[in-house]
């Protein structure tokens, strides 16, 4: 049996529960390709599952790989694949229902891809899939905002909201963020016309009628999330509990709440646009693939900028 290295846990609990070990390597069924992984990138999924916070929602059989950032180069296709051969670079979102690419090699349908951006590297590019089809599907296709709307992004200096402004930008939308002092000038950078500091002001002081919100923190914060809207706005969680009807009664707004879906013509554009110059993710520490704890780690501050990338070849 062919092996490779992975990255499992087989019990819930911190960082170090993730064993860097011989697992087998997958084979690819018919529609799949098997990918050689390049790199992966963390998303706070990937730790919330490992310390067993999303049990009963999302229950995944022990031993098990997380990572559902791609980037890399296909190994060999199984039957019935029209699109891929082996050779080609791609990068790309699999499937969350199944194993991860903290490994050697993974398993992926091949309509889970798309060409990987020329101009980037396998760590960038392995920081754009899910966090930018998060950013984009918020912005477009759940609150399909248009040029010269206006819209608050939270965690703005995050894997999703760093990418969130830069679509934002490119269609033209008026950008307020939140994030700490230290990265105020990170979001002018990127183009935010209305930087806030959290540690110092109150967003709801300062973002009066917009048309949506991009609420990624939850508890108090989307409490306070509803006063920056205005009539008929959109408050779109990327975090559970689903917005309760009582709240978009109360403040005459609307509200959605989306899990990102794997979208290949999304991806093909995120790399036209990263290989046009308009589109570029931000690294904040790039570890090897044995090192994922240490990456957790980092996740789980919260307070990374941008993306953390697994290196892997
Ligand atoms: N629904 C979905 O499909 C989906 C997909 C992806 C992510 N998500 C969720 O969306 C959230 C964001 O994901 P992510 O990948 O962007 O996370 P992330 O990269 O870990 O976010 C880190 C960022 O959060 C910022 N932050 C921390 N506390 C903050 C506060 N009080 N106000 C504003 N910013 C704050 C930090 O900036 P400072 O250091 O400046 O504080 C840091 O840059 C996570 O909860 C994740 O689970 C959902």
């Amino acid at each position: 049996m062919a092996t490779m290295k992975a990255v499992r846990f087989h019990t819930y609990g911190k960082p170090d529960v993730l064993v860097y070990e011989d697992v087998a390597r997958p084979e690819p069924a018919a529609g799949e390709v098997l990918v050689k992984v390049y790199a992966t990138s963390i998303n706070p999924i990937d730790w919330k599952i490992r310390a067993g916070h999303l049990r009963g929602f999302r229950d995944y059989p022990l031993p098990f790989i997380l990572g559902w950032d791609v980037s890399g180069v296909i190994e060999s296709a199984g039957p019935g694949v029209t699109q891929w051969k082996p050779g080609d670079e791609v990068y790309g979102r699999p499937d969350i229902g199944r194993s991860g690419a903290y490994a050697e090699y993974i398993a992926v349908k091949e309509g889970e891809l798309a060409r990987k951006p020329k101009s980037l590297d396998h760590v960038h590019s392995a920081a754009i899939p899910l966090a930018g089809l998060t950013a984009w599907q918020a912005l477009f296709d759940s609150a399909g905002l248009t040029s010269g709307q206006k819209v608050l992004i939270q965690a703005a200096a995050g894997g999703v909201g760093h990418l969130a402004i830069q679509f934002a930008k490119l269609k033209g939308l008026y950008v307020a963020g939140t994030a700490g002092g230290r990265n105020q000038e990170f979001l002018k950078q990127l183009g935010c016309d209305l930087p806030i500091n959290y540690e110092t002001t109150r967003f709801e002081d300062v973002a009066r009628d917009f048309d949506a919100v991009i609420e990624s923190m939850g508890g108090e914060v989307r409490n306070r999330s509803w006063r920056v809207l205005k009539k008929g706005g959109i408050l779109v969680a990327l975090l559970g509990p689903p917005p309760s009807e009582e709240d978009t009664k109360a403040h005459g707004v609307r509200a959605a709440i989306i899990w990102a879906q794997t979208k290949a013509d999304q991806l093909a554009e995120f790399a036209k646009l990263a290989d046009s110059g308009r589109l570029r993710p931000e690294i904040a520490a790039v570890f090897p693939l044995r090192d994922a704890a240490k990456a957790h780690e980092m996740s789980e501050t919260e307070h990374a900028r941008g993306k953390i990338v697994l290196q892997v070849v």
